[in-house]
């Protein structure tokens, strides 16, 4: 790959330590990957933040880079394992909380800006169409590139943070146009009525156009929530983190449908919510907000709890932004919410927070929630929103 005289200068060691590490793992990457340059990035989002996946090993990795590392673009982080305010109500263990704890401090440290969040575009971090930045976490990333239009491979946490401190990635992958174009025409023939839909689209999408570019036609409308638990659904479930729904994203207008098509009809979203949900009535955990609760969701689970009460035998998780759950705390909403028995877990989420063995069964909207929270060994429900305020009521999947 080929180094300009100043990142060279980068990898020689001339700005100190973090930056050697990270122009030795950008010029590793662009090695393997072909890549003939790196490219600037207006901005990195960094996964691997809950102490649960990093462990002592992760810690000292950031520890050794926090020595001398500063970031040279905006950078903001994904959700760490436990709400950093208000971590006892959740439950957490002390020890977990004073090493997520030192996790952030090094974050910190390299001038990161602790926001904790899978959905960094609703709270300041909102690329331009076309622009080129360095982002993990696979919601984000397949949000970015489709949504917005940016470009951005699907980086994993060392590459992401290497970027921030280089200011630059390879140029491969996502960021060349030839590599975006759609190559599957995905046709959807029945109607998304409830918001779940949008998670089981993602899944049949997925598993049906597994590593596809989906172009995707039928769709009449979807507002910015339904379309980020889609962008979680169909990148975990194994499309590309990239698609173009017809009149909806903007670059949809650059393509018109590739020649092989599949059709999504009801009968498929049926089979995609056999898939998700298991056999259980009684429920434990309910959780929304995957990815994080925009302030409009919140005033909706605000509205709909509203006068209830959660079952003493249910948690139930509002999973958001700190800077959403403070404009819910201005507006009403967390005193509704949480005269309910319910809880905010802001900073945090059901996939990252450490979890495992702790609750038998959770209900959620997202597709993605119920993927991982599987891995946490638990049962699983997805359903509409208001299915799941009525099973943290009731503690009973109707
Ligand atoms: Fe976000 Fe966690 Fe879901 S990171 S997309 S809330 S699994």
């Amino acid at each position: 790959m080929y180094l300009t005289k100043n990142e060279q200068k980068m990898l020689d060691g001339e700005e100190g330590y973090a930056v050697k590490k990270s122009m030795e793992i950008l010029v590793a990457l662009g090695n393997i990957y072909g890549a003939e340059k790196l490219i600037e990035v207006g901005s990195v989002q960094v996964a691997g933040v809950s102490y649960h996946n990093l462990g002592d090993a992760g810690l000292e990795f950031l520890n050794e880079l926090a020595k001398d590392g500063k970031v040279k673009v905006l950078t903001t982080l994904n959700p760490a394992g436990m709400d950093l305010e208000n971590w006892q109500n959740l439950g957490i263990d002390p020890e977990f909380a004073r090493k997520q704890n030192l996790v952030i401090e090094a974050f910190s440290k390299m001038g990161i800006i602790v926001s904790c969040t899978c959905t960094p575009y609703l709270i300041g971090n909102l690329p331009r169409y076309g622009e080129h930045v360095a982002w993990s976490e696979s919601s984000a990333v397949t949000f970015a590139n489709s949504v917005i239009g940016a470009k951005t491979n699907r980086e994993g946490g060392p590459s992401a943070l290497a970027a921030a401190f280089v200011g630059k990635t390879p140029y491969y992958g996502l960021h060349l146009d030839e590599n975006r174009v759609p190559d599957i025409h995905v046709e959807v023939t029945t109607d998304l009525a409830k918001f779940s839909d949008w998670g089981a689209l993602g899944y049949c999408i997925g598993t049906q156009a597994p590593a596809k570019i989906p172009y995707i036609t039928g769709i009449k409308d979807a507002n910015v929530d339904v379309l980020k638990t889609f962008c979680a659904s169909v990148v975990t479930f194994g499309s590309k983190p990239l698609f173009y729904m017809q009149g909806i994203t903007p670059a949809s207008e650059k393509y018109s449908p590739p020649n092989g098509k599949i059709t999504i009809d009801a009968s498929n979203l049926k089979e995609a919510y056999d898939a998700i949900n298991d056999e259980t009535e009684d429920i434990d955990f309910v959780c929304i907000g995957c990815p994080h609760a925009s302030i409009k969701e919140i005033s909706q689970i605000a509205n709909l709890l509203k006068s209830k009460k959660i079952s003493p035998n249910t948690e139930f998780w509002v999973a958001t932004s700190r800077p959403a759950k403070q404009l819910s705390d201005k507006r009403g909403y967390t005193k509704i919410i949480e005269d309910a028995g319910a809880k905010f877990a802001c900073d945090t989420c059901m996939a990252v927070a450490p979890l495992k063995g702790r609750f038998r069964a959770i209900a959620t909207t997202s597709a993605k929630g119920c993927y991982y929270s599987r891995h946490n060994k638990m049962l699983t429900k997805m359903g509409s929103l208001e299915q799941c305020i009525e099973a943290g009521v009731s503690g009973k999947w109707n």
